[in-house]
């Protein structure tokens, strides 16, 4: 294995599922990777497994939602990382999801949402650009989800946020293309991290006084069944090398059968039967 660096990646939410599997398999590739946390301790293990056959994994705290001003948001732990690493590759990968009737949902709740999923890698985005415009070179990847594609019921507030990020990627992409930075996104199926159990239910997602509790026993079962198809995140870990050494990354990266299914769906049924089949297979 060569530990010649031609490469530094920077992704967040490096402690657990796609963003830990991808820093291990990206420095077992070769590659200086910056994981970031906002709990230092959870990325111990992963260091440890990483350093093992040289230093090549280095974590960093930061909570993408602290306000700028605020000690260490994004604006004043990125600057020193952009200074001393020169980052060429952004992965923003850090999110969650929120779930539950839209109805249901408050403001703050999906102000939340769009500070993680949305204002975060807009941030993290500005800060990076300059460097790897000026050198010609720079790849963006943002982890979407078939969520930025097609919106299930009870699932509108995560992919609201992932709709906006797609919007964000594709502008961003022709707004770059001409200085060798290209931006793309990763739109996962169902893969096999700790995302459900880290889904955030709006406080009054179950509320008695709202009328979804049948719909919500309905999509309950049929989400199980969902749950078979999951995969393995190492597969994401691989589509991520894959798009940084390519020389010309595509837009969208759909992975997962039943994303690439669900997307396809999208775009030769008649809108009206399409509603009917998301709707019916999900509550
Ligand atoms: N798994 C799936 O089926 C699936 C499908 C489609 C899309 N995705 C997308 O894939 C990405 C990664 O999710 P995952 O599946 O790997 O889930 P996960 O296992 O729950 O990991 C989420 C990561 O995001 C970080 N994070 C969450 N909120 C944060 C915040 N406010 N500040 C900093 N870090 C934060 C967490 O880091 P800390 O808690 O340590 O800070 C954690 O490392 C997400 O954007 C998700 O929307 C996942």
């Amino acid at each position: 294995m060569s530990y010649n660096f031609t490469k530094t990646v920077f992704i967040t939410g490096a402690s657990s599922g796609i963003g830990k599997t991808a820093s291990l398999y990206l420095c077992e590739q070769g590659y200086k990777v910056i994981g970031s946390s906002r709990n230092l301790g959870r990325l111990d293990s992963l260091a440890e497994e990483a350093n093992k056959k040289g230093k090549c994994f280095f974590p960093v705290e930061l909570d993408i939602n602290k306000e700028n001003g605020e000690a260490g948001c994004i604006e004043e732990v990125l600057p020193p990382l952009i200074e001393r690493y020169s980052i060429n590759v952004l992965v923003n990968n850090a999110g969650y999801g929120l779930w539950g009737p839209l109805e249901s949902i408050s403001v703050s709740e999906m102000e939340n949402q769009f500070k993680t999923n949305v204002f975060a890698p807009f941030r993290l985005s500005k800060l990076l650009i300059p460097n790897m415009r000026e050198k010609g070179y720079g790849r963006i990847i943002n982890i979407s989800s078939v969520a930025g594609w097609v919106s299930t019921p009870f699932n509108g507030a995560y992919a609201s946020s992932k709709f906006a990020l797609e919007a964000q990627t594709e502008a961003l992409r022709m707004e770059l293309w001409p200085f060798g930075v290209t931006v793309s996104s990763i739109q996962p199926g169902l893969f096999n991290t700790n995302f459900q159990t880290n889904m955030v239910h709006g406080s009054d997602a179950e509320s008695e006084a709202l009328p979804y509790k049948y719909f919500i026993n309905r999509y309950r079962r049929k989400h199980k069944k969902w749950q078979k198809l999951i995969h393995d995140p190492i597969k994401i870990a691989k589509l991520i090398e894959r798009i940084i050494e390519s020389e010309r990354p595509r837009l969208r990266y759909p992975i997962g059968f039943e994303a690439r299914a669900g997307i396809l769906g999208s775009k030769i049924f008649p809108e009206r039967i399409y509603q009917w089949m998301i709707s019916r297979s999900s509550m």
